[in-house]
């Protein structure tokens, strides 16, 4: 029996937006596979339902149903300005980051090898302020070519990161200057962008911050690092970073889980503290859903994906996909006591802790102010809009690929491993490097239709710019504030619009990083 049949049978808790009847489904066969699960140590991260058909109803029709206004008739929509973006103001905060081999203690007294920057996981905290120019070297000691690329900020083309769209891959012993004055602030991430399916996995990424400097005064800014890590009993990453069977599903769910790089990080605070948190999802494909328990505290989301949102929403319910970003308003009573635990509510029957608050020492006056916020432009008119593309998710074999064009794999490995049916992710029928192409003007509002034609989940993000959600599955939505990664469920249709302000060709890809290494990317190019 390959390990492949063996590591499916522990997938059996799916992560679909669970209801009652998933949660008894899932109590059930809990208690059935319980021995086997305990076994096989923490091991019930799961996948989804799988491709094979039978799920969700397919409710594309209902957005085939509406009636469009065709390109031509469109009016205007809103401009934009994201943050509040300033003039370079000349400072220049310089950084060098080595990335290479590392052991570290994820699980409290276990060691685990890792790919790590400047020998920790996470990598180190990057703060600048709005205005700051930011210039990186990174130096690659890895036994493999690598490159960065800063998840959110818009950057110049050329400093995206994206071997074959905006770079060459860096090789062992090179290293690349990466150089970029960030617009707007807020919470963003770097991490590496080659065959992130392992690199993410072994520990390449790190948060970095854009201070606003009219920022309100909260008494502590937090950033927590999410993650998880498919981990055996003595500490050792699974070495196959290249599961065909994660790669048909949603990807690689570790089972061990934490906050920046441990499974019993904590952080203190004082009652009636009013903490800023900027929470991560620097998973390579699990989904979080964070929520405090256990306490007395107030909290809501006031910023996602970097930018302040319209008003506060409530953190509960609130889907963080890899690569998403929230930060986090929590107002902590005076009279509560600790530990107040923020715990991932998303697959499970019990919430799962991530991180824990210890409440300690005397209570504090809790600063009162307004959070920031932004007033969003409405796009909302563009509901009705057809769309400029419809992008099709389907996995597709190796065998249908059109006229065989597929490129063999640029790095040793890349799809190593497994046997059997070789499949692969595509968009609009192409897949990575044999990638579509999608054509937007700067400053004229493009709207993208996603048609998830799969049973997997898909965080889908773009590079170099924001959007809004107009619509999900023919229903007008409004967020209330932008994103740069939206998570599509299966059979999911999603329509976006975007308003690109920055030329170039920007990567498009599912964040789910074994479906953008196997195909699942295109080339967003914005000209003028
Ligand atoms: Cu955070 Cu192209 O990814
Ligand atoms: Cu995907």
């Amino acid at each position: 029996m390959s390990s492949e049949s063996s590591r499916a049978s522990r997938r059996l808790l799916a992560p679909r937006r669970p209801n009652a009847t998933d949660v008894f489904v899932t109590a059930i066969a809990v208690l059935v596979i319980g021995g086997v699960v305990v076994a096989a140590l923490l091991r019930t991260g799961s996948a989804e339902t799988g491709r094979e058909g039978d799920e969700v109803s397919n409710e594309v029709s209902n957005a085939a149903a509406l009636v469009e206004v065709d390109r031509s008739q469109r009016g205007q929509l809103e401009p934009v300005a994201y943050g509040a973006s300033v003039a370079p103001s000349g400072q220049v905060v310089e950084l060098s980051l080595v990335a290479a081999p590392s052991t570290v203690s994820i699980v409290e007294g276990i060691e685990t090898e890792v790919w790590a920057y400047n020998g920790t996981v996470p990598g180190p905290e990057i703060r600048v302020e709005l205005g700051d120019t930011v210039r990186v070297e990174l130096r690659n000691e890895l036994p493999h070519t690598t490159s960065i690329h800063w998840h959110g900020i818009r950057v110049p083309n050329a400093m995206d990161g994206v071997p074959g769209m905006n770079q060459d891959p860096i090789l062992p012993g090179g290293t690349f200057v990466y150089e970029f004055t960030p617009p707007d602030a807020g919470t963003y991430w770097y991490h590496s962008h080659l065959r992130g399916n392992e690199q993410l996995e072994r520990g390449l990424y790190g948060a970095i911050v854009v201070e606003d400097p009219t920022d309100p005064p909260y008494s502590q800014d937090l950033v927590w690092l999410i993650d998880d890590w498919l981990m055996e009993t003595d500490g050792r990453l699974d070495p196959n970073f290249d599961s065909m069977v994660d790669v048909h599903h949603s990807g690689r769910w570790g089972n061990v889980r934490g906050v920046n790089g441990s499974t019993s990080d904590s952080a203190q605070v004082a009652p009636g503290e009013r903490i800023r948190v900027r929470m991560v999802n620097a998973s390579t494909a699990r989904i979080v859903r964070p929520d405090f328990e256990g306490g007395t505290l107030d909290a809501f989301v006031i910023a996602v994906d970097g930018l302040p949102v319209e008003r506060p929403l409530p953190l509960d319910g609130f889907d963080l996909a890899p690569g998403n970003r929230i930060d986090v308003d929590v107002t902590v009573a005076v009279d509560a006591s600790g530990p107040i635990m923020l715990s991932d509510g998303f697959d499970d029957v019990e919430p799962h802790p991530l991180i824990a608050l210890d409440v300690v020492g005397e209570p504090v006056e809790t600063p009162r102010f307004d959070p920031p916020s932004a007033r969003l432009p409405d796009w909302s008119p563009a509901f009705d809009w057809a769309p400029d593309e419809t992008i099709e998710i389907s996995l597709v074999s190796d065998d249908m690929m059109a006229g065989g064009a597929m490129e063999a794999p640029a790095e040793p490995g890349t799809l190593a491993g497994d046997e059997g049916e070789q499949f692969r992710w595509a968009l609009n029928g192409r897949s990575w490097p044999d990638g579509a192409v999608h054509q937007a003007e700067l400053g004229r509002p493009d709207k993208l239709r996603f048609v998830n034609d799969s049973g997997a989940l898909h965080p889908m993000h773009l590079h170099g710019q924001f959007f809004q959600v107009v619509a999900r599955n023919g229903e007008p939505v409004r967020e209330g504030f932008f994103r740069d990664t939206v998570l599509l469920d299966p059979q999911d249709t999603v329509d976006v619009v975007v308003m690109p302000l920055d030329a170039g060709s920007w990567a498009l890809h599912c964040h789910i990083q074994l479906h953008g290494e196997y195909g699942m990317m295109m080339r967003y190019d914005v000209t003028s």
